[in-house]
């Protein structure tokens, strides 16, 4: 066995192993649900690649496998070789210690391997899992297989995601399931009134992950630090579509005045007049099919650009990450990804994982705004107050959506 570099060592001496059965049932249950949110694609929509960003539904798939095989089986290399050496190349997504690979934009011109092979690869890498975890597992291993499950996770968001700009933005658009009541809670209307905010006093804060040891957190949200926040408003609900609606209504799309310079280029170039998957209609596409915009529901598929636009005309700012985390607690939030005012940046002291995952995030922090909260679409049990989720400034198709802040009342 071959410690992850990314996790402590010093506790590696006195860990014990940890019980088998409740990590093999933790792990089925994770990589399970990836299989089970494609079950309402047809065979034809596993391969597409709408755009760049957006992945095809059978490369999520084969490389959260990929991964799980690079940075856990690879620990326990001597009994278990790679699958195939060729996966290296067709499903290593950005890591540029593991090699070349089919660049990001052509992943959906792989119709080989086949839907079948791939999931045949995922059941092939999990059994050899499954054997591992029965042996039992080290904390340091436990970790290393936590972090697949996180990352896998996190591919089961942009799976919905993707899946919905694929389906969402072709002419037919097609339901990824109509009959799915689950699904309604995409579009949900808010319950609290948009009048209300929460003030809060200036002081020393603290920011960041805080567990010693327990839980799991990555590593750009350590290390926790203190700091000054002056006094500030945050309102206690989500911008609605009701209101983005008026903003549209009164020539917000038509007035440079309310956007960043690069903002406006990008609405002069691609001549946007309104948010992703509405029409002028009324309605908008769901998971569900095209349906009418609720107005009390969060306006969602917000970007940056588009947050702070409407922030702009309406008297708002958007809140920095530091308020966001210290606010949070007495906000109900968890619906929507909620742009920040903060540029990703690391925290002062920041320390990227090593190994494989060192580069997981660091590599990332520059030309990006922060996220915070979850959606819709995250995992349940995946969302954390410290989470820092982070997307360029252009990127709507995530569940994101704008929380305003003002000055204190
Ligand atoms: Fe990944």
């Amino acid at each position: 066995l071959r410690l992850p570099a990314f996790v402590s060592k010093t506790r590696s001496e006195v860990s014990p192993m940890i019980e088998p059965a409740r990590s093999a049932h933790r792990f089925r249950a994770v990589r399970s649900r990836s299989v089970a949110l494609c079950r309402p694609l047809a065979l034809e929509d596993y391969s597409c690649q709408p755009m760049p960003d957006a992945s095809p539904p059978k490369w999520h798939l084969a490389h959260t496998t990929w991964f799980v095989e690079k940075t856990f089986l690879a620990l326990f290399e001597a009994s278990t070789p790679a699958t195939d050496p060729t996966y290296d190349y067709l499903f290593n997504s950005y890591y540029e210690s593991q090699g070349a690979r089919v660049a990001r934009h052509l992943r959906g011109t792989l119709s080989r391997p086949t839907v079948a092979e791939v999931l045949a690869y995922r059941q092939h890498v999990d059994e050899r899992v499954q054997q591992v975890i029965e042996r039992g597992l080290s904390s340091e291993a436990l970790a290393a297989l936590e972090l697949t499950l996180q990352h896998e996770q996190q591919h089961q968001e942009l799976l919905l995601t993707d899946t919905k700009y694929l389906l969402g933005t072709q002419p037919l658009r097609p339901a990824y399931d109509a009959d799915d009541a689950e699904l309604a809670a995409e579009h949900r209307p808010l319950e609290a009134s948009v009048g209300d905010w929460l003030d809060v006093a200036e002081g020393l804060r603290e920011l960041g992950f805080r567990g010693d040891g327990d839980g799991f957190a990555f590593d750009n949200e350590r290390p926790a630090h203190r700091v000054w926040l002056r006094d500030f408003s945050i309102r206690k609900s989500l911008v609605t579509n009701q209101e983005y609606q008026a903003f549209l209504d009164d020539g917000g799309y038509q007035r440079p005045d309310l956007w960043h310079a690069e903002a406006w280029a990008v609405i002069e170039q691609e001549k946007r007049t309104k948010p992703l998957y509405w029409t002028d209609e009324g309605t908008h596409y769901t998971l569900r099919g095209v349906s009418p915009r609720p107005p009390h529901a969060p306006v969602t598929h917000i970007s940056y650009h588009e947050a702070h636009a409407f922030c702009s005309w309406a008297g708002f700012r958007l809140p920095t990450e530091a308020e966001w985390e210290v606010a949070a607690p007495s906000l109900a939030w968890g619906q929507r990804w909620e742009w920040t005012a903060s540029a990703y940046a690391p925290y002062p002291g920041f320390r990227p994982f090593a190994g494989v995952a060192a580069e997981y995030n660091g590599k990332f922090m520059v030309s990006q705004q922060v996220l915070r909260g979850a959606s819709f679409a995250t995992p349940a049990g995946h969302e954390r107050l410290t989470y820092r989720n982070f997307f360029p400034p252009t990127a709507c198709w995530q569940y994101s959506g704008i929380r305003p802040a003002r000055a204190f009342a």
